[in-house]
């Protein structure tokens, strides 16, 4: 039986296109085709013309199937779920999330690894991406956090040159061992990161046996406009698993997709993976005493000082209908969250908040939120119009400027970007680590002494062997910096990575020099 024609008077008519719903093949326009195997020709050996505008049709929209894959973080498994909220935090938010225990919500999530591109393999050493799209009454909350609860760099700024690092030399294009520890070597503040990275938390089995955290410091604002600083730690309910060195080295040849094998596996056997979210809640006006800067993502805050708090949990349940609309098309970013949170003075934050809706704008198109992944399915009405893909149907007849008279959409004086106090005296390029926040030997210290004797050993072995890739010219330079480093963060650590690389104390390495080592510098620039 013919479907009803869509109705053109509805407010969001017509819908974007069901693409396999017809029982028979038509072009992008919907007009029915009788032949899309055969290309016209003049005569049954002769050219193709012209005119087969549906055969061209095809392969001129097969040429731009692909969106620029993501600058960072390209590679990525996609799930849907569930958020339930299982413990009152109303004392710290007025989120309408967070209203109710037993409240529940949708959830999108991406799991991923930094450096590689999208066809790379998943058990590679990298931190593991773990965004989450909160589908709320009130907008959507996308919680964009890593696996690891710190991060390499304390300045937004720093953020290209860190990723250049781990990403292919632009003379070689190859992902260099030298280029990554000449930069760490050079900066000190990723030292708790790296140690992390180099344990096997660096190279998780998928993403169902992993953590995941907010990494940043946020803030939940409640009812009386209290402000408390929080973060999100999402603690996985499969209990932690990581791969040696070996093993992922191994499963990188095997099985490159590992993770997304995993979680479709799983959740298609009706295995659904869950994560039980906590938070660590600091009250406003502890932040500036603390020992440590809360605001620095180089730093955690000790649970002895901060403990963990049950909030909910998140179950994850299905695979997306499609893995363009939904994962590829996701866009998340840190500047999504709703009433009853808040930011931080954190500075990556700060850079972050603005850098992942200009990266969609550019990857995705300006009406990314529009997309069926990123669209939120509550009431989502405001005045801008008109871009590249504007779905539905751009705002109909409404009245597209504000104020206005004619009963548009008006502010809603009931919720409010509570204000926070800053210590500001000067504008100027402050020092991130002047004395006060220049200890970034005492948590990765404290990290490696709490390991036990295995982790310890593996974490050593990992890093001698990632460490024996240095090579070329300035390879004793960057070993006896980075050695030194390992040094400072804890004496038995600093030793077995001297002792693993065969390192002298003037730091000389026993294959001196890179000799014989198949790195070449680049060729002089052209005059
Ligand atoms: C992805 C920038 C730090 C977690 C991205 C993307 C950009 C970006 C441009 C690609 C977005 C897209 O095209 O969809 C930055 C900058 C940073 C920074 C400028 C420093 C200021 C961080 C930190 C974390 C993080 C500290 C974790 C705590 C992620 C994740 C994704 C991502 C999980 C993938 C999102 C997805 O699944 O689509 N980042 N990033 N980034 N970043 Fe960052």
């Amino acid at each position: 039986m013919a479907k009803s024609p869509p109705k053109f008077d509805t407010p969001n008519s017509p819908q974007p296109a069901d693409l396999s719903g017809g029982a028979h093949i038509t072009n992008s326009s919907g007009r029915p085709l009788d032949d899309i195997q055969n290309s016209v020709t003049a005569g049954p050996r002769g050219p193709v013309l012209q005119e087969d505008y549906n055969a061209f049709e095809r392969l001129a929209h097969f040429n731009r199937e692909r969106v620029p894959e993501r600058v960072v973080h390209a590679k990525g498994v996609g799930a849907q779920g569930k958020f339930t909220v299982t413990h009152d935090i109303t004392k710290y938010t007025r989120a309408k999330l967070f209203a109710k225990v037993g409240n529940e919500c949708e959830v999108l999530a991406r799991f991923s690894t930094v450096a590689g591109e999208r066809g790379s393999a998943d058990t590679a050493r990298d931190p593991r991406g773990f965004s989450l799209k909160f589908y709320t009454e009130g907008g959507n909350w996308d919680m964009v956090g890593n696996n690891t609860p710190v991060f390499f760099v304390k300045d937004g700024q720093k953020f290209p040159d860190f990723i250049h690092s781990q990403k292919r030399d632009p003379y070689t294009n190859l992902r260099s061992k030298t280029v990554m520890w000449d930069f760490w070597s050079l900066m000190p503040e990723s030292l708790h990161q790296v140690l992390i990275l180099m344990s096997d938390r660096g190279t998780p089995y998928g993403i169902r046996h992993m953590h995941g955290y907010s990494s940043h410091t946020f803030s939940l604002i409640n009812k009386d406009n209290v402000r408390t600083w929080v973060k999100y730690h999402f603690l996985t309910q499969q209990g932690i698993k990581n791969f040696t060195d070996a093993e992922a080295n191994e499963m990188a040849g095997l099985d490159p997709d590992f993770s997304q094998h995993d979680l479709v596996d799983a959740i298609t056997q009706g295995n659904f993976p869950q994560w039980k979210l906590f938070i660590q809640t600091m009250p406003e006006e502890d932040a500036a005493d603390y020992k440590w800067n809360p605001f620095d993502l180089t730093k955690v805050w000790p649970h002895a000082d901060y403990p963990l708090q049950e909030v909910g949990v998140l179950e994850l349940n299905a695979i997306p209908v499609n893995y363009h609309a939904f994962v590829e098309q996701a866009a998340y970013t840190p500047a999504n969250i709703v009433d009853g949170m808040g930011f931080s003075p954190d500075k990556m934050l700060q850079t972050r908040i603005l850098s992942y809706p200009d990266a969609h704008r550019y990857r995705i198109g300006v009406n990314y939120d529009q997309l069926p992944a990123n669209r939120n399915p509550f009431a989502t009405s405001h005045y801008q119009r008109d871009g590249h893909m504007a779905l539905g149907n751009n705002g109909g007849p409404g009245v597209n400027y504000y104020p206005n008279s004619f009963g548009g959409p008006t502010e809603d004086k009931t919720v409010s970007d509570h204000a926070y106090p800053v210590e500001a005296t000067f504008v100027k390029r402050y020092d991130r680590n002047a004395p006060g926040d220049d200890d970034h030997y005492t948590q990765p210290g404290n990290l490696f002494r709490l390991m036990d004797a295995k982790a310890q050993e593996d974490t050593i072995k990992n890093i001698v062997g990632h460490m024996a890739g240095i090579e070329g010219p300035k390879k004793d330079e960057i070993v006896a910096r980075q050695v030194a480093l390992w040094r400072k963060v804890d004496a038995k650590l600093g030793a077995g990575v001297a002792a693993g690389l065969g390192v002298s104390d003037n730091g000389a390495t026993a294959s001196s020099n890179g000799k014989g080592s198949h790195y070449a510098p680049p060729p002089p620039a052209d005059k």
